[in-house]
């Protein structure tokens, strides 16, 4: 066992992993941030996927220690407060791409993460982000609609600032 310092949501945990400790592990059993789910923890299903460094990453296949000094994003701080959703929660909730706790936490990451690197994504350009996010049980058009709900959100939001 050793001491890591993660940096998670801007708050650093020191957590004490084992070598072969993945960093799913360690958020869910360490840091007590079990908002990040693992489903086949073989990096196949993206239900596990956190932002490191702002990038989509599935936590499964990442060892806790090659993390150190990384900036590491779960569900837990996509939200602003408790109570004032983000814009892709909102529209998620909106246009019924809402999922099962498994798979959420997961797409809702990818899909920030998106936006942020295409404020305007095409629905091609958001089947091809979330193509590595997997759910079993409905339909996926209603997620490619509700990262686009969630990018007019954000676009409104901002003509509101100005
Ligand atoms: S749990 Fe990590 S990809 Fe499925
Ligand atoms: S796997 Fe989550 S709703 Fe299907």
């Amino acid at each position: 066992m050793r001491a890591v310092n993660l940096e998670v949501n801007g708050i650093v945990h020191e957590v004490f992993v084992e070598d072969r400790t993945s960093l799913a592990d360690a958020l869910r059993e360490e840091c007590g941030l079990t908002g990040t789910r693992l489903g086949c923890e073989h990096g196949v299903c993206g239900a596990c996927t956190v932002l490191i460094n702002n990038r989509p990453e599935r936590s499964c296949l990442v060892l806790a220690t090659q993390t150190e000094g990384d900036a590491i994003g779960t569900i837990e701080g996509l939200a602003k407060s408790p109570t004032v959703l983000a814009p892709i929660q909102r529209a998620f909730r909106e246009a019924h791409g809402l999922q099962c706790g498994f798979c959420t936490s997961g797409m809702l990451l990818t899909a920030q993460s998106l936006l942020e690197h295409d404020p305007d994504p095409s629905p091609e350009t958001i089947r091809d982000w979330m193509h590595g996010n997997l759910c079993r049980c409905t339909g996926f058009d209603q997620i490619v609609e509700s990262v686009q709900l969630a990018a007019s959100m954000i676009k409104q939001d901002q003509e509101r600032e100005e």
